[in-house]
């Protein structure tokens, strides 16, 4: 059978960034509780001319320009914190990366479990046509209100994925686990430009999710957990992945380590939880893209990858979530690229927490006339609203 996958994939986050010490000073929490109790020092802040649309496409972008862009006849846009109601922000991402009309394009939600959605659909695609690659773009913004729990677990970032026969990255394998369960935990009303969450609801469904979706994983006749080299979690906050790691050795028996922070001693098989959550400690939440953000990190930060299986269990409130596994290609060291990422995340621009706020507070997604400030240094701005549409150009 054909071999369908990741064959490469690149990362993209926004403008600003905001120091969760300075925002638990601000708050008058100790910086313990944001760094260790929730695992995050930074988090990704929109400027105002950046949505979903100008970071998924600025991660496609160079992807495209590494691989072209023969044979995609399909662009599937992950998102949950989509800019409207019935277009697809995929279709003007095409404009933006000068893709050809003959692109199905089409908008994919289910929280965080969206960009998975998209990924197993394109394997499908794939695997009726293994001439054909599709563009998985997965991109957010996470927002709370201010002052509430959920605040320091913001972020943004998009990951953009080219699937294809013989793939250089990751060969997605046949078995899943899935788990699906009606409840909210988290979710965003149509009239709201922020989460409504229960926060301690959402980390238990969590990890009933993940214990469901391991169970039906073994029932589905996939790998035993000792045959798992890897394993990476969606990330809300990195600490939820050592909670999930936790889980998975209880539920399991296998002595994984459940040490997150660089230097903490492990406690048992290393698969990979602190390479994993380095870029997105310092990102913050990135929704669908959160996994993938997971997946970039621990394959820039892993020199010894090839043949082995990894597991990636990707949840989305509501609640959806998939335990599925893929094996690292030999092409993968080609492919990777660590200190682009870290370009990526060192050239942010620091705001202080008023200049936070204020970007925060200000209008988000009206479809009131506006012309937006020319502030991001990215390739596609959001250059405001005409007519009630939202104008997009590149820079
Ligand atoms: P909270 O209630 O303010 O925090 O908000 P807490 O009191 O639970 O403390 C957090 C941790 O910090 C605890 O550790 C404390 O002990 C520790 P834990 O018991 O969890 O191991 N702590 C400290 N550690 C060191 N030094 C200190 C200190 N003080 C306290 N000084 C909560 C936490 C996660 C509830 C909040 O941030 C929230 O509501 N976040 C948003 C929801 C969320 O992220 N849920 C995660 C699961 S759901 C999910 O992943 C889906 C999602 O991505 C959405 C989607 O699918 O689209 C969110």
């Amino acid at each position: 059978m054909t071999s369908i996958g990741i064959h490469d994939l690149e990362m993209a986050t926004g403008h600003h960034v905001v120091e969760l010490a300075d925002l638990a000073e601000f708050s008058g929490v100790a910086p313990g509780k944001y760094i260790l109790g929730l695992g995050q020092s930074q988090m990704s802040v929109l400027s105002e001319d950046e949505d979903i649309v100008t970071m998924g496409a600025a991660a496609a972008l160079p992807l495209l320009e590494r691989n072209g862009t023969e044979g995609i006849r399909t662009l599937l846009f992950a998102t949950e914190s989509g800019v409207d109601q019935s277009k697809a922000a995929g279709v003007a991402a095409l404009r933006l990366l000068g893709l050809p009309s003959n692109v199905r394009v089409v908008e994919m939600k289910q929280a965080c479990y969206g960009g998975t959605a998209a990924l197993q659909a394109a394997v499908g695609i794939v695997a009726r046509s293994p001439e054909e690659r599709v563009l998985v773009i997965t991109s957010d913004n996470a927002r709370y209100e201010l002052d509430s729990p959920g605040e320091p677990t913001q972020g943004a970032g998009a990951v953009a994925m080219l699937i294809s026969a013989d793939p250089d990255v990751l060969e997605i394998e046949q078995a899943n686990g899935i788990s699906t369960t009606d409840v909210d935990d988290f979710w965003r009303p149509n009239d709201s430009t922020t989460a409504v969450v229960d926060g301690h609801l959402s980390v238990g469904a969590y990890l009933d999710a993940l214990t469901g979706a391991w169970k039906d994983l073994e029932a589905d006749g996939g790998p035993a957990i000792a045959d798992i080299d890897r394993i990476l979690y969606h990330q809300p906050y990195t600490k939820m992945a050592k909670k999930a790691q936790q889980r998975l050795r209880e539920v399991t028996g296998e002595e994984i380590s459940t040490a997150l922070n660089p230097g903490d001693e492990p406690d048992g098989r290393d698969t990979g939880l602190t390479t994993g959550s380095i870029y997105n400690r310092r990102l913050g939440n990135s929704y669908t893209a959160s996994i993938y953000s997971g997946l970039t990190s621990l394959l820039d930060h892993d020199d010894s990858l090839e043949g082995r299986r990894i597991g990636l269990f990707s949840y989305g409130s509501g609640c959806v979530s998939e335990f599925f596994t893929g094996v690292v290609q030999p092409g993968y060291l080609a492919r990777r690229n660590p200190a682009r990422a870290e370009k990526l995340l060192d050239q942010r621009v620091p705001v202080s927490i008023a200049e936070y706020r204020a970007l925060h507070a200000a209008p988000h997604g009206t479809s009131d006339d506006q012309v937006t400030p020319k502030v991001t240094a990215g390739p596609f701005r959001f250059a405001g609203v005409t007519d009630q549409a939202r104008q997009y150009e590149v820079r």
